[in-house]
């Protein structure tokens, strides 16, 4: 199971310390921890500590010329499942609500599309300015979390809330945000939802691109199929946390990164593939165009015209991958299938769902514009046994989010007391 990814902001104050001590519970609760930190906290802690714990450069300044990465707020906030700030100061949560991205853990903050948490330290008397109250109003309202300051007596020797919740609270708020999707008091926008990791206990098993059925060895058939579609469905999975492996047949595109990807170029070798990985997984995608029949015998030379004027190929059918799965599915195991139709596409889905025994078919008009193959969109009717949900125009990718939204909703229904 992939481990949760964690950005750990660590700003400038008193309680900058405990900062490594959420970096240590966190990693024994096996998350990955990146840190970045404002150039005020490296005066209250070495960002050698950080180094040392994670093994990892640690980023204070994008444009110092030893920062590995040129681009590293933009890498550094794509590849995480949480920006969370320990300790934050007044002045980051103020850099927060007004979007200035002045340095590198402010241009994150801007940059990530993670939940963000924030767990705020700092005197009383500047956590309750107005300023500051409006601040953190604004960030909640932007779907930010917040860890509240709890009450005690502070570095300054005064007493009231300002001081930095426990670290063992910090890391199970953190932790159970990412775990359950739990919101806590806040509310939270649709581009920080804390849905993002909800497929993290799924293993995904998704068939790719077109087939190739070989005629001899210069000669094949295939179809016009991308790829698009069904590297949409993985890269979304990836991203909401699941394991992710691929049967990918011939692409036009990129595969994404983090996905496991076996080559099965023929029908026969992606039935093989996925006959073999199916065992370990929770949820099989059919995405591929497989051809329907293969050439009965592929010949060992190439053939030659003789002038012929005529040429019969000899066809037989392939394994049904999707139907074969299904057949043999264990338990638990959820099956997706496409069914791309030219007309009666909503009866022809539904026999399909019924011949091979599918829990979801995503049916598609291939006559409609924006529809099919090799295309960036795509326009398709998800369709389970209790519901037909109509989707628009959309990019394959928020396709692929839509297909996942009806995987979580049965796993719901399966759980939910009859
Ligand atoms: N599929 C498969 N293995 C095959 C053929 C198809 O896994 N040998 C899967 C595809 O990945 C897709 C679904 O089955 O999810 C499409 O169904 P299919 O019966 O192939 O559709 P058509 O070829 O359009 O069939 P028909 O001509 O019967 O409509």
């Amino acid at each position: 199971m992939r481990k949760f990814r964690i950005g750990l902001g660590v700003t400038g104050g008193i309680a900058a310390y405990k900062a490594v001590e959420v970096l240590r519970l966190l990693q024994k609760s096996a998350c990955e921890v990146s840190v970045a930190m404002t150039r005020h906290a490296t005066e209250f802690i070495q960002p050698l500590t950080f180094r040392a714990l994670t093994d990892k450069h640690v980023i204070v300044d994008d444009y110092d010329p030893a920062n590995p990465d040129p681009i590293a707020h933009i890498n550094f906030s794509q590849s995480i499942d949480l920006l969370l700030i320990v300790p934050a100061t007044a002045n980051i949560i103020g850099k927060f609500a007004n979007g200035v991205a002045d340095d590198f853990i402010s241009s994150t903050y801007l940059a990530t599309t993670a939940p963000v948490m924030i767990a705020p330290a700092m005197n009383v008397t500047m956590w309750e300015q107005p300023a500051t109250r409006r601040n953190v109003a604004q960030l909640k309202a932007d779907g930010v979390r917040f860890v509240e300051p709890i009450s005690g007596e502070l570095a300054c020797k005064t007493v009231g809330t300002g001081k930095l919740e426990d670290v063992e609270n910090i890391v199970a708020q953190a932790l159970g945000l990412l775990r359950n999707g739990e919101s806590f008091e806040d509310p939270h926008t649709a581009r920080r939802t804390p849905n993002s990791i909800d497929l993290r206990d799924e293993r995904f098993l998704i068939t790719v691109g077109g087939t190739r059925e070989a005629i001899d060895p210069v000669r094949f058939i295939s179809n016009h199929s991308s790829g698009k579609m069904g590297f949409a469905v993985a890269e979304a999975a990836r991203d909401r946390g699941a394991d992710v492996t691929v049967v990918a047949g011939v692409t036009t595109v990129e595969p994404p990164e983090n996905v496991k990807v076996i080559r099965g170029v023929s029908a026969q070798e992606m039935f093989d593939g996925v006959m073999k990985e199916l065992p370990n997984v929770t949820v099989f995608v059919g995405a591929a165009a497989v051809a329907d029949y293969a050439p009965v015998n592929a010949a060992n030379a190439k053939i030659k015209k003789d002038d012929r004027d005529e040429l019969t190929l000899q066809l037989k059918k392939t394994p049904d991958i999707l139907a074969n799965v299904s057949k043999n599915r264990h338990q638990g195991l959820l099956v997706v299938g496409f069914a791309a139709e030219t007309n009666d596409v909503i009866g022809y889905a539904r026999s399909k769902m019924e011949k091979k025994g599918l829990d979801i078919v995503v049916a598609n008009d291939i006559t409609k514009v924006g529809a099919g193959f090799n295309t960036d969109t795509n326009i398709a009717t998800i369709i389970t046994r209790e519901n037909e949900s109509e989707q628009p125009l959309m990019s394959k990718r928020e396709l692929a989010d839509r297909i996942l939204d009806a995987v979580i909703e049965m796993r719901k229904a399966a759980q939910a007391p009859a």
